[in-house]
């Protein structure tokens, strides 16, 4: 069968998932307000081709706002001024007041569940599970994070005597915050951030990713109607046009970035105050699965299909190059190869799809020079079709054997190409992540306790996350999600998000009866927020 035939005619599609026609959208936040977009549009295409006869047709899904530097200058002032040097009614508001603002966008979000799936799979190719799962995540997520809120608020309820001093502490926004997410994750990894920031009473310029950008507009209302004026600005256009000038302002507090890391240095450079700017990113990975020769093959064969291949491999946390010990490289390959076989490639809406079109124009090419550079360097295509690409599809290429001259044994490949490497001794592993410039997960595949105990103990200064007989993954959210080296900066989770985006400020007394009385009146007549012993119930 040919690849182009996975593509469907119009009529093939259900009506349910069907698109409705070009969305065109003018309309952008600024400062409480939707402003329509007089000037140049950008259009948005989808991985989706529709065949007709013999022709493929790539669908154009509809257009947003060429923001330029001037409009992006506006937003910043917005937020700035919302801010008010944390003067502003938001960074100074009560948490459960902000907690509320917070509900009422969850409320009205869940509101759009339907399109904003339906929209995730149009315009990044995402599966209508992983989509679904996507949106239902980032619900949690937010749920999560109002409850860890409430619990950081109790817990900064009391007072504290230590040597003689009587404190409160209580963590407080920074400032203002850019925010800017990934194509693959463009709701979930881009709200980890988003949300965070503006409850703890940060101010918001928001750049939605690259692909994955019309999914915010049925949520623009919901932010429109939920907080209050220049809060939170949502810009649109190229990102060296937009983005430079904020950075070049000095008058970014928080940058929250998932992408390149190329891509954050050049941002962050751009600021004249860098000692003032304060980094969240998440940034390139190559997660290395490491098989032993004890592993059990059947579970290990399915980690590493679902680590290498979900989402096409498109997900920061994929496996990235697989070792195995050489003494069982021919039993993994060939089961591997056999599961990759059984991979159906369809459209997103297709039940049990999971090959789909990719997003990213240029990346079947780019998976194409791997793929061939590998070849060309002495490894062998293990699994028949694989590597076969027309339009936006490519189908998974399980490589073998891969070895250190290959493109493929360092880059990050962003897509379904599985590199495999056999080696001799562990310590060839080990060196490879010593000295690569990545350092965001791995997991061992191995049933000796004794080896994988002191493999953990030598990577765990390596990455930030060892994954035992499973796939490398970010979830449950409530744990540390964070990396080394040039994959992270910065730890998001739950609760670790929060302290990203705040500070702790201090007001201490000496412990002595005069000032404890003085602190006390403060207390019992409300004189201070900061000081109330309120608790959150
Ligand atoms: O792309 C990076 C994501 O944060 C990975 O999340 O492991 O849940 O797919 P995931």
């Amino acid at each position: 069968m040919s690849l182009a035939t996975v593509f469907p005619q119009a009529a093939d599609i259900p009506p349910q998932f069907a698109h409705k026609g070009e969305i065109t959208q003018r309309e952008y936040l600024l400062n409480g307000e939707l402003v329509q977009w007089q000037g140049e549009l950008s259009p948005v295409v989808s991985p989706v081709y529709l065949r007709e006869g013999v022709n493929l047709q790539q669908v154009v899904l509809g257009h947003t706002p060429l923001l330029d530097a001037d409009t992006a200058l506006k937003a910043l002032d917005s937020a700035v001024k919302a801010y008010d040097l944390g003067r502003g009614a938001w960074p100074t508001m009560a948490v459960l007041e902000r907690i509320q603002h917070v509900e009422k966008f969850l409320g009205l979000m869940q509101l759009q569940r339907d399109e904003v799936i339906r929209l995730l799979m149009w315009e990044i190719g995402k599966t209508y599970p992983d989509a679904a799962k996507e949106f239902d995540r980032t619900c949690d997520y937010i749920r999560d994070t109002i409850e860890a809120l409430k619990q950081q608020d109790r817990d900064a309820s009391h007072f504290i005597i230590e040597q003689g001093s009587l404190g409160k502490i209580r963590r407080v926004p920074v400032g203002v915050a850019l925010c800017m997410g990934p194509f693959n994750y463009p709701l979930n990894e881009t709200f980890t951030t988003l949300i965070p920031a503006l409850i703890m009473g940060n101010t918001v310029i928001f750049k939605p990713a690259k692909y994955g950008v019309l999914l915010i507009q049925p949520l623009l209302q919901a932010f429109l109607h939920s907080f209050p004026a220049g809060v939170i600005n949502i810009i649109y256009g190229r990102g060296r046009e937009t983005v430079g000038v904020l950075m070049e302002s000095g008058k970014i507090d928080l940058f929250a970035f998932i992408g390149t890391n190329k891509g954050a240095s050049d941002l962050k450079r751009m600021h004249p105050k860098p000692h003032r700017l304060r980094a969240v990113l998440g940034l390139d990975a190559k997660n290395p699965a490491i098989i032993l020769p004890d592993a059990d093959m059947s579970r290990t064969v399915k980690e590493c299909l679902a680590g290498s291949l979900s989402f096409n491999g498109q997900r920061c946390t994929a496996l990235k190059i697989l070792f195995v010990q050489q003494s069982r490289a021919a039993e993994l390959v060939d089961k591997l190869s056999s599961a990759i076989s059984e991979l159906k490639a369809g459209m997103p809406w297709q039940q049990g799809v999971a090959i789909t079109p990719l997003p990213e124009p240029g990346k079947t090419q780019f998976l194409t020079e791997l793929l061939k550079d590998a070849l060309s360097k002495g490894a062998k295509l293990q699994n028949p079709g694989g590597g076969e690409t027309t339009a936006s599809l490519f189908t998974p290429a399980l490589l073998y054997p891969v070895n250190s001259s290959m493109r493929l044994y360092n880059e990050e490949q962003f897509g379904p190409l599985v590199p495999v490497v056999s080696y001799n001794d562990i310590n060839e592993v080990i060196d490879y992540v010593v000295n690569s410039n990545f350092g965001q997960q791995l997991s061992i595949f191995g049933q000796d306790a004794q080896q994988v105990g002191e493999l953990v103990d030598i990577f765990a200064n390596q990455v930030g996350r060892i994954n035992i007989n499973s796939q490398c993954q970010r979830g449950p959210d409530s744990f540390p999600f964070n990396g080394r080296k040039d994959s992270a900066e910065g730890t998001l989770s739950v609760v670790d998000a929060l302290r990203q985006f705040s500070t702790p400020t201090l007001v201490a007394a000496k412990y002595q009866d005069s000032d404890v009385d003085f602190v006390k009146q403060m207390v019992k007549e409300r004189h201070s927020r900061f000081l109330s012993t309120d608790f959150l119930f």
